[in-house]
C-alpha cells in the first residue's frame, strides 16, 4: 500500500482506492480519511499536528463526511414532489452545524430549549425548525409558537396546552402528530421508539381522539401531518417499510373518518452506521430513496395525494464525520490475563459504550502501519467507573506516546458529553481542505468552577 492509500482497506471491508462509491454512513472511516506519511490524516489534516496544535482528548469532524451524506440523502429524495430534510441536531449540534446544515438547505429537529435557542441563534428560519420531544416544557411551546415553528406533538395534555397557548398568542400553531406504528427496529432496546410500549408518540387506538379534538379547534391548530420515529441505529429497511405501509393506512382513516386530507408526512430518522467490519448498513440513498418509493406506492393504494415528505436522520449524517483522538497512557495487566491500556479520556466524551454497550473501531494515528498485536487488548478510559471501556477487545497495539483514533464519532458523543470527574469537555475541530477550525472550545478548569457558589457560612475567615 502506498502512504496516500485510503484506509478503508485497513479497517472496512470495502475499499475506496479500487474507486467504488461507498455511502459515507458504510465506511467506518470518514470519506476524507487517508494514511499520509503514517499518520492519519482527516480533511488534509495531519491528525498528529492536529493533537499537538489542539490537544487530546479532540473531537474531530469532518466536513466532507457531513456534506456527502446530506448530498446523498437528497439524491435519494430526488424522485418525490416534495421533500424536506431536517436533520436531527440531538446527534451533534453547535452553531457551525446549524450553519453548515442551513447553508445545504437542510433543516434542524429540535428537542429542547438549549437546541431551539442555537438554532435561533444561527438564524435558521422557522419553517425549517422542528421542535421535538415527550415533555415538552410551557417555555419550549411558546418560543416554538413565537417563532413559528412546527411543533411535533407527543400527547393530548401536550396538545391541549399547545392549543392555550395558541388562543392566548391568538394564533394557529402548526403541528404533526407523533404516533406509535407499533414496530420494532432491528437495535438496541434503550433506542428503539416504535414499539407499542414506547415513551414516545400516541398509540394508533387515541389517535381518533386526538383528531376529534384537532377539528374542535381548528382556529388554533394547523395540523399538518403525522410523524413516526421508531428509533435510532437500524440497519434494516423493512422496519421503516412497514411503518410507512401503517402511516399512509391511518391517513386514509383520517380521510374516511374525518375528512381530513393531510399535507405532510415525517417518518423520522433512525438508519443507521457502520462502527465495525461486522455493521453492515444501508446506503442512506438507498434508504431515503426506498422511504420515497414507498410512500409513493402507499398513498397511490390508498388514492391520496402525495404528501411533503419529511425525513430527520441525525447519526447517519455525522456519526461517521466524527473521529475522537485519545493520548495513550498507563497500561496494566489482571491476573487472569486482561491486558488495560487507558486512554486520556472515555466516558465523559463517549457514553455511548456504558449507556448501550456500543462497539467501536481504533487506529494507531501515528503510526498507521503498525503490525496488529497478537493479543487483544482492552482499550478503557480514564474515568472512576470499571464500565468506562471505550473497546473490549482491539488488536491495535499501542505504545507510550501513541495517539489512538477512535472512528464513528460524530453522533451522540459530544452532544451525550458529561463533565464526569469533573472534567472539562473535549474541544471540537471542524476539517476540511487540510485546515482545522474549533467549532466547540475546550473546556477548562475555571469553566468548571464558573457555575459554582459557596454560602459564606461555609468560608472559614467569614465573619
Ligand atoms: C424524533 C427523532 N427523530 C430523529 C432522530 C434521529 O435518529 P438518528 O440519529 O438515528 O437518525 C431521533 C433520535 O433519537 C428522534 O428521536
Amino acid at each position: 500500500m502506498s502512504n496516500d492509500t485510503q484506509i478503508s482497506a485497513k479497517v472496512s471491508s470495502v475499499s475506496k482506492s479500487q474507486g467504488e462509491f461507498v455511502s459515507p454512513n458504510m465506511s467506518i472511516e470518514p470519506v476524507s480519511a487517508k494514511t499520509v506519511n503514517d499518520h492519519l490524516s482527516i480533511g488534509g489534516c495531519d491528525t498528529v499536528e492536529l493533537a499537538k496544535t489542539f490537544g487530546t482528548p479532540l473531537w474531530i469532524m469532518d466536513e466532507q463526511t457531513i456534506v456527502q451524506s446530506v448530498l446523498a440523502c437528497k439524491a435519494g429524495l430526488s424522485g418525490y414532489p416534495q421533500t424536506q430534510v431536517f436533520y436531527a441536531g440531538k446527534a451533534f449540534l453547535c452553531l457551525a452545524i446549524c450553519h453548515l446544515i442551513k447553508n445545504m438547505n437542510v433543516g434542524l429537529d429540535v428537542v429542547s430549549e438549549g437546541e431551539l435557542y442555537t438554532a435561533v441563534q444561527a438564524d435558521m428560519p422557522a419553517k425549517s425548525i422542528l421542535l421535538h420531544g415527550n415533555n415538552k416544557s410551557q417555555e419550549e411551546l411558546n418560543k416554538a409558537l413565537e417563532i413559528g415553528a412546527r411543533i411535533v406533538v407527543d400527547n393530548l395534555a401536550e396538545l391541549k396546552l399547545i392549543t392555550q397557548i395558541a388562543k392566548t398568542k391568538n394564533t394557529q400553531a402548526k403541528i404533526l402528530v407523533r404516533v406509535i406504528p407499533g414496530v420494532t427496529g432491528d437495535t438496541h432496546q434503550h433506542i428503539q421508539t416504535g414499539q407499542e410500549q414506547s415513551k414516545f408518540g400516541i398509540a394508533l387506538s387515541s389517535l381518533p381522539a386526538v383528531v376529534s379534538f384537532i377539528e374542535q379547534n381548528r382556529q388554533y391548530i394547523k395540523f399538518l401531518g403525522l410523524h413516526s420515529h421508531i428509533g435510532s441505529q437500524i440497519h434494516k429497511l423493512q422496519p421503516f417499510t412497514q411503518t410507512i405501509e401503517i402511516l399512509a393506512k391511518t391517513y386514509a382513516s383520517i380521510k374516511d373518518d374525518f375528512g381530513l386530507t393531510l399535507g405532510e408526512l415525517n417518518v423520522g430518522g433512525g438508519l443507521g452506521i457502520a462502527y465495525t467490519a461486522k455493521d453492515k448498513p444501508i446506503a442512506i440513498e438507498t434508504w431515503s430513496r426506498t422511504l420515497a418509493q414507498t410512500v409513493m406506492s402507499e398513498f397511490n393504494k390508498y388514492n391520496l395525494p402525495l404528501p411533503i415528505l419529511l425525513v430527520e436522520p441525525g447519526r447517519a449524517l455525522v456519526g461517521t464525520a466524527g473521529v475522537t483522538l485519545y493520548q495513550v497512557g498507563f497500561d496494566k495487566w489482571t491476573s487472569n490475563g486482561t491486558h488495560y491500556v487507558a486512554l486520556n479520556g472515555g466516558m465523559a466524551d463517549n457514553p455511548r459504550p456504558v449507556t448501550y454497550q456500543a462497539l467501536y473501531t481504533a487506529c494507531l494515528a501515528n503510526r498507521m502501519g503498525a503490525p496488529k498485536g497478537s493479543q487483544p487488548i482492552t482499550l478503557v478510559g480514564k474515568y472512576c467507573e470499571q464500565g468506562d471501556i471505550i473497546i473490549k477487545e482491539s488488536l491495535i497495539a499501542p505504545e507510550d506516546g501513541d495517539l489512538v483514533a477512535i472512528f464513528d464519532t460524530g453522533a451522540y458523543n459530544a452532544s451525550m458529553a458529561s463533565n464526569y470527574n469533573r472534567t472539562g469537555r473535549p474541544a471540537c475541530v471542524l476539517v476540511a481542505d487540510g485546515k482545522a477550525e474549533i467549532i466547540i472550545e475546550r473546556e477548562t478548569n475555571t469553566d468548571l468552577i464558573d457555575k459554582d457558589k459557596v454560602p459564606k457560612r461555609l468560608l472559614k475567615d467569614s465573619p
